[in-house]
């Protein structure tokens, strides 16, 4: 099982390199990109050339429209920004990724990582696509509500903004770990990401750069509404070796507060360290033998009382929005879910 979960560690390697030959969005950071010659003068090399070249949310309007890339393509970007796209050279559709040429676009952060494993499809083929694709645990149904299955519900509570604890480490998996960060600080919680290591910087599990606000023995003083656990096999390893987290979450959980975990850490964290005793778990596919309950691991978010657990990278969104749903209702999740394009606006 663990050599299964190596090879998809490596297989998902991929993706990350293929992330870089995208321009990301964000409405502030696609005006940056416009603004850089050097990248302008690359990507029209790039159409030039007859290859690859890709957007997502405001970039493909902000950026590529504006470059004269887009020309008589179709191409799509986020919602807010179609109109403006509609009047411009280029011929807006609305689809979550669109091919058309050498161009590909995307609407937003909720259609990642479609358009991620649609690149990696352009480059390198469907098998391997599915071969990256596979062990991310990605939705089937992809626009469509999600959906969190909840057992022994209770309410999670909190005073002004729920406190949220992120622990950190080498080998944590960078897009778990985002999906939280980012989709809790939209819904307005408090996060402190904080690092299991001796430093504030962290390589994740795809060699992204990731930096910690604090480290854990500090982070170790407060106390929290939730804590959560990304996954990624060399993160996962780190945080079961913590004693300090071992004993934050022996303490949650003994004080009937919300504690979380995704892919690996359920299985490799949770498990031995007795954090599942009484309780239904999911975790990454290839780890569930790891679990002394498996009665419940098809379940893509699983709540059972003040326990949340989930799959993969694939999972993350919904994930981090099944904890938004129990802090602040259903509603609230869904309309962050419209935002981030991840449920059909
Ligand atoms: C974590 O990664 C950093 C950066 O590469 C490195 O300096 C540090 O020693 C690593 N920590 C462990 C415990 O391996």
């Amino acid at each position: 099982m663990e050599e299964a979960f190596y090879l998809s560690v490596l297989s998902l390697f991929y993706l990350q390199e293929f992330l870089k030959c995208a321009l990301l969005g964000g409405m502030a950071g696609a005006p940056n990109l416009k603004n850089s010659e050097v990248l302008e003068s690359l990507v029209k090399k790039q159409a030039a050339d007859g290859k690859l070249y890709a957007a997502i949310c405001a970039a493909p309007v902000v950026a590529l429209e504006s470059w004269g890339v887009l020309k008589g393509l179709k191409a799509t970007c986020y919602p807010s920004l179609m109109e403006q796209l509609a009047a411009s050279s280029a011929t807006a559709v609305e689809s979550r990724v669109q091919l058309d040429g050498k161009a590909v676009t995307s609407p937003g952060p909720g259609t990642t990582i479609e358009f991620a494993v649609a690149l990696v499809e352009q480059l390198y083929g469907k098998e391997k696509a599915d071969e990256v694709s596979g062990p991310l645990v990605m939705r089937s149904n992809h626009g469509d509500e999600y959906i969190i299955t909840e057992r022994n519900p209770m309410k999670w509570t909190f005073t002004d903004s729920p406190k949220i604890l992120v622990p950190i480490a080498n080998g944590t998996e960078e897009m778990e770990a985002i999906m939280i960060i980012d989709i809790l600080r939209r819904a307005k919680a408090t996060v402190v990401v904080a690092s299991v290591e001796d430093k504030l910087d962290i390589i994740a599990s795809r060699k992204v750069k990731l930096e910690a606000d604090v480290l854990l023995d500090e982070a170790a003083k407060l106390s929290y509404d939730l804590i959560v656990l990304p996954g990624g096999l060399g993160g996962a390893q780190a945080f079961a070796k913590s004693e300090t987290l071992v004993n934050l979450l022996k303490k949650q959980r003994e004080s009937n507060k919300p504690y979380g975990a995704i892919c690996a850490s359920p299985a490799l964290v949770f498990e031995p360290h007795g954090l599942l005793k009484g309780k239904k778990a999911t975790a990454f596919p290839a780890m569930c033998d790891k679990l002394s309950d498996k009665s419940e691991i098809e379940n893509r978010v699983l709540v059972d009382g003040n326990l949340i657990t989930s799959r993969g990278p694939g999972t993350s969104m919904e994930f981090a929005l099944g904890i938004v749903e129990k802090f602040f209702g259903r509603e609230k999740a869904i309309e962050l879910a419209k935002v981030l394009v991840f449920v059909r606006p």
